[in-house]
């Protein structure tokens, strides 16, 4: 994801910067920038790739920063490709600006600028505040930034150099970290504290819509009225590597957290008037989703998890035969394309060797393709006819699960799309959809309410050699999530079955003490699933029920249920995923293993 910098004081700027810039590298990024003051003019360079390709750039052009106040950017692509002109910062005639979130309604703000004969370079939202912010200013930095964020919907954190304001870096920050660090003679404004640990570890955490002025020897903090604020200043206690997780122990237990923030970036700004608008974002036009009489989604891992929920859902909702099948299968099966049939391909990487085969036979074949990728300027992304990107920021951790929500999030804005196109649902029922799928992702953050009670049960699983995991209809395709998640991080065998299935045998395998996991979370289903715990109880097995807190349980499951927040059955697999991630998660801390990087498995699979 994103990082910024920011730095005034007495060292070289550009060292500073890159320094600064080098130790928020695990955060991910495709290309870098930074603006200095040299004199009285603002001097940029920006490169694609590594920081290392930036210092290479530097120096080849023979470039040399004296200058002692500048802004830097890693950026994490998200509107418009990984490249040079959309790197940051976007500099105007008055000023230099850098940017981490996104701006749900840039397109409207840079249609209006552009019919006012404003020229953009890059396809980037952030160009978009840039020219605003130009045009907003007119001598007072504070007023103009203040007056930008009433135009802006969405999540930011900015550093601004204006040209007539030399030695000062400005900032603001709303549903984005931004800090305030203060030195010797040096301040300094970043997106993450890493950033200042080799400097400093006084630091001021700004505040939901705080306004920051820094200079050498000052840190000016007001808040969105304008009323000065008295910092409030802390000292950093983490070392380096506690700085990066965020203060969580794992990269994996800090992506399962962000989930709410990666619900919101991802669906907010494909919201119109209350329904699914992929035109706006995606270049999708409307008449689109009205040409398909079949759908194929191939994905692989979680990606295919997120599918199988897809499928329910585009059946469910918009009446059309979906396949959801694994990409390695997928291309070696002669599988019945046409033009009337749509391939949605899902890959959190984009590179997956088998998923990017599965899409090069689909366009082959006269289908359309339309890619669900997390990476920007993926060889899926880039290949695909048509790309839905979403917005889960980088994923670190090898076992996947923000990435996984908001893939699943995106299935539910094409399921209602479809329903609309195909006339099968009225735009009141949709907008009522998408109040559920809006209420969801709010509801996800009471699940880590549960964390600790989770965590007990965890603590139960660690001498386990086998699980298994049992659902009907959406829970199924969540048990196999779930499943997968616990065999590849905690190494513990288990195996998702369909709960009706399991009396065709697997049922056999049921001994005394055998633990059984059950998601029961669709109220249509629960009579129907109760009686298959019930046959599973009665055999002996140790059950762990998933079900709605709005469920009254029986006296043989009292203290053997996780109550999630009830929501319409529909939308439960949201906070069903995150119960299960936690779970998978604590169970393979307590058992010791390599959490983030599980043995024998990559984030990102190239080969077949
Ligand atoms: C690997 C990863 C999984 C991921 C799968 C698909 O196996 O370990 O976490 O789900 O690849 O990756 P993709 O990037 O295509 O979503």
């Amino acid at each position: 994801m994103c990082g910024i910098v920011g730095y005034t004081g007495h060292q070289k700027a550009v060292d500073v910067l890159l320094d600064a810039l080098s130790s928020l590298e695990y955060r991910g990024y495709d290309s870098s920038g930074i603006s200095i003051f040299e004199g009285t003019k603002i001097d940029t360079i920006k490169s694609l790739g590594r920081l290392d390709q930036l210092r290479e750039r530097i120096d080849s052009q023979k470039k040399v920063f004296s200058g002692t106040c500048g802004i830097g950017h890693t950026r994490w692509a998200t509107h418009g490709e990984p490249s040079d002109v959309n790197a940051h910062p976007h500099t105007t005639k008055k000023l230099s600006l850098v940017h981490n979130g996104i701006i749900e309604n840039y397109v409207q703000i840079r249609q209006k600028l552009q019919a006012d004969g404003y020229k953009f370079v890059s396809r980037t939202d952030t160009e978009t505040a840039a020219h605003l912010l130009d045009r907003l200013y007119t001598g007072d930095p504070m007023g103009a930034i203040r007056q930008l964020c009433s135009f802006l919907e969405g999540s930011y954190a900015f550093a601004v150099l204006f040209w007539d304001h030399p030695g000062e870096v400005y900032g603001v920050c709303k549903g984005c970290p931004l800090i305030a660090a203060k030195g010797k003679e040096e301040n300094f404004l970043v997106s993450d504290i890493p950033a200042i640990l080799p400097y400093t570890r006084d630091y001021v955490l700004l505040e939901e819509g705080d306004l920051v002025k820094i200079t050498a020897d000052s840190i000016l903090i007001q808040d969105s009225e304008g009323k000065e604020k008295i910092p409030n200043v802390q000292q950093a206690q983490w070392n380096m590597e506690q700085a990066q997780k965020g203060g969580y122990p794992h990269f994996m237990l800090k992506e399962i957290y962000e989930q709410p923030k990666a619900l919101r970036d991802t669906i907010h700004p494909r919201i119109v008037d209350g329904l699914p608008d992929f035109a706006i974002e995606d270049s999708i036009p409307d008449g689109f989703w009205r040409q398909f009489d079949r759908i194929s989604i191939v994905a692989c891992g979680t990606a295919w998890h997120a599918g199988m929920l897809g499928k329910g859902l585009i059946e469910r909702l918009a009446r059309i035969p979906v396949e959801c099948e694994i990409a390695s299968e997928f291309r070696y099966r002669s599988p019945l394309l046409d033009r009337r049939t749509l391939v949605i391909l899902i890959s959190q990487s984009g590179e997956t060797a088998d998923t990017l085969a599965a899409l090069r036979l689909a366009r082959e074949s006269g289908s359309t393709t339309l890619a669900v990728v997390n990476v920007t300027g993926s060889t899926i992304a880039r290949e695909a006819d048509y790309v839905i990107h979403t917005f889960a920021g980088p994923e670190i951790a090898v076992a996947s699960t923000k990435a996984f929500s908001v893939q699943l999030a995106v299935m539910y804005l094409i399921a209602i799309k479809l329903a609309l196109a195909g006339g099968r649902c009225q735009p009141d029922e949709a907008r009522s959809l998408i109040h559920n799928l809006l209420e969801a992702i709010e509801a996800t953050l009471k699940v880590f309410d549960l964390d600790s009670a989770i965590q007990k049960y965890a603590q139960s699983y660690v001498e386990l050699k086998d699980l298994f995991f049992l659902g009907r209809g959406l829970d199924y395709s969540l048990a196999m999530e779930g499943s997968l998640k616990l065999k590849e991080i905690s190494y513990i065998h288990c195996e998702a079955y369909a709960a009706g299935e399991l009396k065709h045998g697997t049922i056999s395998l049921i001994t005394p003490g055998t633990p059984v996991i059950a998601l029961a979370t669709q109220d249509a289903l629960l009579s129907k699933t109760l009686s298959n715990v019930r046959e599973v109880i009665s055999r002996g097995a140790e059950i762990l029920l998933l079900c709605k807190d709005t469920f009254t349980p029986e006296s043989e499951l009292a203290g053997k249920c996780i109550l999630l927040p009830a929501l319409d059955d529909l939308f439960m697999p949201f906070v069903g995923v995150i119960a299960l991630q936690l779970l998978a998660y604590h169970t393979a801390v307590f058992r010791d293993c390599d959490v983030d990087k599980p043995r024998n498995l990559a984030k990102s699979v190239t080969v077949e």
